[in-house]
């Protein structure tokens, strides 16, 4: 199988400078698109080809597209910060080629060689890196590589044909109202992902999922909802679009991988940062008893949500039925709040890169 290289293949007619300026003054999160886009196709009996940037645009998709009905999709996540100097470079962009690979293992979908998904989010990035935001503040660019299945017919197997593509976001802080702690109302029956199931690919379904949960949690006032695991609801996973992080003075937990719960490239990085400051940081089964328990009698300090778009979220109040609490008096937590500075200046280039994480172009 042939890596592609991808050809140039530049918009005529990019936005204005003022038009891009305007945008990258209050981005929002996923509200605009970049000039540019990559697209690469697989064929079966062919593999990977025709890798090329050109302008962002629709695409068209027969009506009968095998995605449109059984959704095999995945995609990910991944942010370019503009560093102190004006150069550019991404966050453990391997990290999430190596899990696009695992995704699309579980979807029966063909595996992108790690290299060509760092060189396609490479080449949008250098074209389009006046949209990589000022140093300094909360925003940066967030990279949306996704696949899909694009056979054209209705029987119920692995397309033949697939294309993925790279699209590019400026974004500033994830929840409207930035770094404020969220709350969080915990699902006691719905659930996210089965064991064996999809929870640990990244793939539109495990959302689509979660949508009716999240839609509930904001009914009672929550802006997320939090699934316990599906077999004895007792067991915290994840928020879907986040990891969560416990905190227990100077030990931080965050929840065993169970098979469905995601493995976010900012959970894995924080295991490190928490020990690089001195912490104990474990991963371990955490349950909604313990949670709650731990809150109410003192010994659970702080808890926080964590992944690329929502970088570190403080999270403030708690609700499961029957039952409210606060966690660290509804404020961002002391923890919490160094952690993500220290994470964060390791993104924007401002402290030594130890690990060697950044990926610079
Ligand atoms: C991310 O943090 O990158 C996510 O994928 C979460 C969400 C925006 C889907």
């Amino acid at each position: 199988m042939t890596t592609p290289t991808i050809e140039l293949k530049p918009s005529a007619n990019p936005l204005s400078d003022a038009e891009r300026e305007a945008i990258l003054a209050n981005p929002g999160f996923g509200r605009h698109f970049t000039d540019h886009m990559v697209t690469i196709k697989w064929t079966e009996g062919r593999g990977w080809h025709d890798g090329q940037l050109v302008p962002y645009a629709p695409i068209s998709l027969d009506p009968a597209t095998t995605v449109l009905h059984y959704a095999q999709e995945i995609f990910e996540g991944l942010k370019a910060y503009r560093r102190p100097d004006g150069s550019v470079a991404t966050f453990r962009p391997e990290k999430n080629a190596e899990r696009f690979q695992r995704s699309a293992h579980r979807l029966a979908m063909p595996e992108l060689p790690v290299e060509t998904f760092i060189e396609a989010c490479d080449a949008l990035v250098q074209q389009d890196k006046a949209w990589v935001p000022a140093h300094g503040g909360e925003e940066s660019l967030y990279l949306r590589p996704f696949m899909i299945a694009t056979e054209v017919g209705l029987g119920v197997k692995p397309a033949n044909e697939y294309l993925f593509l790279v699209i590019a976001s400026p974004a500033g802080a994830y929840f409207p109202g930035g770094v404020k702690p969220v709350s969080i109302w915990v699902s006691e029956d719905r659930v996210r992902a089965v064991p064996g199931g999809m929870g640990d690919a990244k793939t539109g379904g495990n959302y689509a999922a979660s949508l009716l949960a999240q839609a509930e949690a904001a009914a009672k006032g929550c802006d997320q909802v939090c699934y316990l695991d599906a077999v004895e609801h007792t067991w915290v996973e994840e928020l879907g679009g986040m990891n969560l992080y416990f905190v227990y003075g100077d030990k931080i937990v965050t929840p065993t991988l169970s098979g469905s719960i995601l493995e976010g490239v900012t959970r894995d990085s924080l295991l490190t940062v928490a020990r690089d400051l001195g912490y104990e940081a474990v991963e371990e089964r955490v349950s909604v008893e313990q949670w709650q328990r731990d809150s109410e009698n003192g010994s659970l300090t702080e808890v926080f949500a964590c992944g690329t778009a929502a970088v570190i979220t403080p999270v403030g109040t708690v609700k499961r039925a029957g039952a409210e609490w606060r966690q660290s008096g509804g404020e961002p937590g002391e923890v919490t709040m160094r952690l993500r500075q220290a994470l964060l200046d390791i993104q924007r280039g401002t402290v030594e890169d130890k690990h060697g994480w950044m990926h610079t172009l």
